[in-house]
């Protein structure tokens, strides 16, 4: 039997592979939660280490909301929750803070995982300032 994979499965794997690369190595900040209007967290990468100065094994199970204080706009956060509610798609800017409490100019997009009309996870992109 040859030891080779089918050209296929080669191919699922590659394209496995490129993904991760991307994902971890993106300057963005990826997180990916559970389907729940709140999101609790399953996902960061590295760079949410480095725009928030949140440890990735402390926010697995909490939600973004972390990332909230006094000036995030509610308005936004409204916007977002519709858009969940509806399982589309969310593009905004809000004031969120640092581990330390600094606060930084957020801006993300939010995109769900479907499979068929089913929302199985949400995909954040963030960038601060
Ligand atoms: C994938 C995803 C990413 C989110 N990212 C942020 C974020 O970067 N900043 C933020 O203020 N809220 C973010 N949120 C919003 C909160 O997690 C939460 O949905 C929002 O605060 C509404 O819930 P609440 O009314 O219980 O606070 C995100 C939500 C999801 C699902």
């Amino acid at each position: 039997m040859s030891s080779a994979l089918p050209s296929t499965l080669q191919q699922l794997d590659a394209n496995h592979e490129i993904l991760k690369i991307l994902i971890e190595n993106s300057f963005d900040s990826i997180l990916i939660t559970d389907a729940t209007l709140e999101g609790k967290i399953i996902y960061a990468n590295d760079a949410f280490t480095k725009l928030t100065g949140y440890e990735i094994d402390e926010v697995i199970g909490k939600t973004p909301r972390i990332l909230q204080g006094k000036a995030t706009e509610k308005k936004v956060i409204d916007r977002l929750t519709g858009s969940l509610k509806e399982g589309g798609s969310f593009e905004g800017k809000t004031i969120n803070y640092r581990k330390d409490g600094s606060p930084f100019i957020m801006y993300w997009r939010v995109l769900p995982i479907k499979k068929g009309q089913t929302v199985f996870a949400w995909i954040a992109i963030q960038n601060g300032l």
